[in-house]
């Protein structure tokens, strides 16, 4: 593995290979590369989760970090994004992350950039990172993920998280739905059917619910914040209407009491704070593969 760019791109037994070295690394297995690596760090829009964790899966596996301020950078000159990556990789940079709010930004690096591209989020395209911790998350909690019924609720036209996880849940076996108010379903993503929110919640094993993505709106949304979190939120009423055994997921950041009742964030059977202890261990497991086919390594 080269780059991890999208979900598409990665064959089953290459997830495979990713849950198994991420739950190796939960189990306290560590790695080294045996020389100094530099892993950059560019992140071009607000992020803690996937920042902050990629920061220290990066310390954990003994890597240099190196962070580029947006604010601070010759890109307040109008260096274009190759140029920046172009300019990191002739420092020393031996692998990047990237999130940008540019759809499949990548397509502009992919010739001429040889060092690992990790993608963290490009607009409202592929967030896989996300979706592998949110597999690995699931994957504990059911051990495989076939018939599965993976419930995906809210803003998906703009959710580069359901885009990725509708595709992959769909490959691995899952059987997944939709619920979102008609400006927000997407005609482009065919992974999943449309169905009554009350329906599907009584059938679901996974209830995943999406972030509304405020930022990547033409306008303003038609409906209150009320009324959607009483036509489209998991209400404390929906909580109790949930099928014995199915879990809540969120990927975080959370609207308390839009998306989901504050009271049920840290519910018995919400694993919203496991997914993002579980995307430490899933960006280790990445920079592993993508160092270890560009510069070696070995698990110690
Ligand atoms: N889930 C996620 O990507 O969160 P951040 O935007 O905080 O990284």
């Amino acid at each position: 593995m080269n780059h991890l760019l999208t979900m598409t791109e990665l064959t089953i037994e290459d997830i495979e290979g990713i849950l198994y070295d991420a739950r190796q690394f939960a189990d306290g297995k560590a790695w080294r590369l045996g020389k100094q690596v530099f892993v950059a760090n560019l992140f071009f829009e607000p992020s803690t989760r996937t920042r902050f964790s990629f920061e220290v899966a990066e310390r954990k596996l003994g890597i240099d970090v190196l962070h580029l301020e947006e604010t601070n950078s010759s890109v307040q000159k109008g260096e274009s994004l190759y140029d920046t990556v172009r300019t990191l990789q002739a420092i020393g940079a031996n692998a990047v992350v990237i999130r940008h709010p540019r759809d499949e930004y990548f397509n502009e690096l992919k010739n001429g950039i040889s060092i690992p591209i990790i993608n963290a989020g490009d607009g409202c395209g592929n967030h896989p990172t996300q979706s592998l911790l949110d597999l690995l998350t699931i994957k504990q909690e059911f051990g495989s993920f076939k018939g599965l019924r993976v419930l995906i609720v809210g803003d998906i036209r703009h959710s580069r998280v359901a885009r990725s996880n509708a595709e992959v849940l769909t490959r691995l076996g899952a059987i997944v739905s939709f619920s979102a108010p008609s400006e927000w379903q997407d005609e482009t993503n065919p992974y999943g059917t449309y169905i009554d929110l009350d329906v599907g919640l009584k059938e679901a094993d996974v209830v995943m619910l999406l972030r509304i993505q405020h930022e990547r709106h033409d306008s303003s949304m038609t409906l209150s914040k009320e009324e959607y979190h009483h036509k489209y939120g998991l209400t404390i009423q929906r909580g109790n209407n949930m099928k014995t055994g199915s879990i809540i997921m969120h990927p975080a950041p959370i609207n308390r009491d839009v998306e989901i009742a504050g009271e049920l964030v840290e519910a018995k059977n919400s694993r919203i704070f496991k997914q993002m202890e579980n995307g430490v261990y899933i960006r280790m497991a990445v920079l592993k593969r993508v160092l270890q086919y560009a510069e070696g390594g070995v698990l110690v």
